[in-house]
């Protein structure tokens, strides 16, 4: 039945959607993926990291079900609803209180443009900053500022300027320490406000740690940097945490542990529990910046959705403690058992991240640096799959294992990948030759 299944989807969908992995799922529970023939595997990727809290949160279940009885149609451009407000507060109360307003959208792109334009009406200039390597979506705009360029897209809006990551294990001022790292990037970013754009920056839009660019965490100083040249030029920081967000780094946002202060922050993913739902959160200031009708989505603040946020906010203030404390032990937890494996296995040339964002990155000579890319693909759309373990490589060279489970993953959960990991990766270093 699945081949044919395979075939009847490829006939009618463009091929630009093109499944990382060869399953076709049926449910989803926990840590848990059931596909169309029963088979069970062990969620690793989670949706792109977005069923950050688990799949299928009972809470959240009952909450759609509920609304969508009643009342599946609506946003916040026609009439406001009662789900709307709640929803908002809910958010709200995840940031330190007066802090901002919300706007609810779809999508993280969508979340992203937004914070632009209020970044734009409230400086008043027209340029905005991003880092090589980010990712911040696949609307046109996004794609402007995606980490790889793509010029066959062109012309691509203008006022868009792209800033050095610090990528400490691949620093693109050469080899260097670190700090050093982040010190050359936040000078970048300077020489830029003042020269490329002479002046003319409204926002700097950075993730705390890159995740599609292969989970690239920048030391504390680059962020400390970045808050020091937004303060002297009038910058606002736009702070992407859609993938970083909800709980995922073991702290409610991954800005709070690098002591960041954003201007504007834009979350997605996790936020609603698996349905599609964004919101950005902007200084009061900032939001008011924009004339009531401004903006709006058809569907962003709809009354499903939002009772979907509403509860997904809830279920996590509620098991505040549990799931963060378990994001960060957990987290700590994998790190320790991959390092081992990085004694054991050349292939691996780092082990990163925080909480449960972990970067596994492949290399064929630790000493070059050469990225391992066809070796991982082959790790995790191939061998982990058939034992049953779904991890996704990331990275644009596309040499980094993602390892990112839902917070709510057990140690048990936690040994069975790393000992998959540790069998597959053996197996594709003697089928190369690497470390023999
Ligand atoms: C950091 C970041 N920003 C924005 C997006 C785009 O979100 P969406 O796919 O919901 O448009 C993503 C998606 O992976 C992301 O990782």
């Amino acid at each position: 039945m699945v081949p044919r299944l395979f075939e009847e989807l490829e006939e009618v969908l463009m091929t630009n959607l093109f499944p990382t992995h060869r399953i076709i799922v049926r449910e989803a529970r926990d840590v848990y993926v059931y596909d169309v023939d029963g088979r069970e595997y062990l969620d690793f990727m989670t949706v792109v990291t977005s069923a950050t809290l688990g799949h299928g949160i009972p809470e959240v279940r009952d909450a759609v079900i509920e609304t969508v009885g009643r009342l599946a149609s609506g946003n916040g451009y026609n009439w406001y609803t009662v789900e709307l407000l709640e929803a908002a507060r809910a958010v709200a109360s995840l940031f330190p209180p007066g802090f901002g307003r919300v706007h609810f959208r779809v999508s993280g792109s969508e979340g992203v443009e937004l914070a632009v334009k209020l970044a734009k009406r409230h400086v008043r200039r027209s340029t905005a900053i991003f880092f090589t390597g980010g990712y911040h979506g696949r609307t046109y705009y996004t794609t402007t500022f995606h980490g790889a360029r793509r010029p066959e897209y062109g012309p691509l809006p203008p006022g868009v300027l792209m800033a050095p990551y610090p990528y400490p294990y691949r620093c693109p001022f050469g080899p260097m320490r670190p700090e050093e790292c982040a010190a050359a990037a936040v000078e970048a970013v300077e020489h830029m406000v003042n020269y490329a754009a002479a002046g003319d920056v409204c926002c700097i839009v950075v993730e705390p740690i890159q995740g599609v660019g292969g989970i690239v965490v920048p030391p504390q100083n680059f962020f400390e940097g970045l808050k020091r040249v937004a303060r002297d030029y009038g910058i606002l920081l736009i702070v992407d945490e859609v993938q970083t967000g909800m709980g995922r780094t073991g702290t409610v946002w991954a800005y709070e542990q690098f002591d960041l202060a954003p201007d504007l922050v834009v979350a997605a993913k996790g936020l609603a529990g698996g349905l599609p739902a964004s919101a950005v959160v902007a200084r009061r200031d900032v939001a008011d910046s924009q004339q009531p009708g401004d903006d709006h989505s058809t569907f962003g603040g709809s009354p499903v959705l939002m009772a979907a946020v509403k509860a997904t906010v809830e279920y996590l203030a509620r098991n505040r403690e549990t799931l963060l404390g378990n994001a960060r032990r957990m987290g700590q937890y994998a790190m320790k058992r991959l390092w081992e494996l990085y004694d054991k296995h050349p292939l691996i040339g780092e082990v990163r991240g925080m909480g449960l964002l972990i970067g596994i990155e492949l290399v064929r000579d630790r000493r070059t640096k050469e990225p391992a890319t066809r070796e991982t693909s082959s790790i995790c759309l191939d061998h982990a799959l058939r034992r049953g373990l779904l991890v996704v490589p990331s990275g644009w060279r596309g040499n980094v294992i993602r390892f990112a489970p839902p917070l709510t993953v057990r140690q048990e959960h936690v040994d069975r990948a790393v000992d998959i990991l540790d069998e597959v990766i053996g197996a594709v270093e003697r089928e190369v030759g690497v470390g023999q």
